[in-house]
């Protein structure tokens, strides 16, 4: 038998030790926050990603009576940014989240199902997604959404 043991990267530094232009994108995400639609969990998420152009998308949660029919601001954003632009690859993308009239202490991490779309998104254009997570104590950075899923599900599964 034989085992795979997979290491994630996680590069932890504080807003001020980023670079201008991730600055910029958390910047972009906290504001996104602002146009979330988050009545049931007062959750206010804002996602903004950089294109390969130079352009920033943002985007934030959209919820819904209906709780499932709700959307998360990273599939919101992406799937945006994508239809706008189909032909551009996202080269990074950052979250924030607010909650009581706060950013979270600690970096906001992406669902489950965002992760499957992060990563579709990212071998689509094969080009590594930058992914950035803020917290106001810290903030995370992985070098590609694959990082947060591994032996994830994708195109090439469906024709094994
Ligand atoms: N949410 C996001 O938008 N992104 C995440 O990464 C986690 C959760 C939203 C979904 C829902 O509107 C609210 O936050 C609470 O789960």
């Amino acid at each position: 038998m034989e085992s795979l043991n997979l290491t994630t990267k996680i590069l932890v530094y504080s807003f001020e030790e980023a670079t201008e232009n991730i600055k910029k994108l958390i910047n972009e995400a906290k504001i996104a926050t602002q146009s979330a639609y988050a009545p049931y969990s007062n959750f206010y998420v804002g996602a903004a990603v950089l294109l390969a152009n130079g352009e920033i998308i943002t985007g934030s949660n959209q919820e819904n009576a209906a709780y499932p029919s709700g959307l998360c601001a990273e599939r919101v954003t992406v799937f945006h940014a994508n239809a706008q632009y189909p032909d551009v690859a996202v080269e990074a993308l950052a979250i924030a989240a607010c909650h009581d009239g706060e950013f979270t202490i600690n970096p906001c991490s992406p669902c489950g199902g965002c992760r499957q779309v992060l990563l579709e998104a990212e071998n689509r254009y094969n080009r590594p997604m930058k992914v950035i997570l803020y917290g106001e104590s810290k903030i995370y950075e992985l070098e590609c959404a694959k990082s947060l899923l591994p032996v994830g599900f994708g195109k090439d599964s469906l024709f094994d």
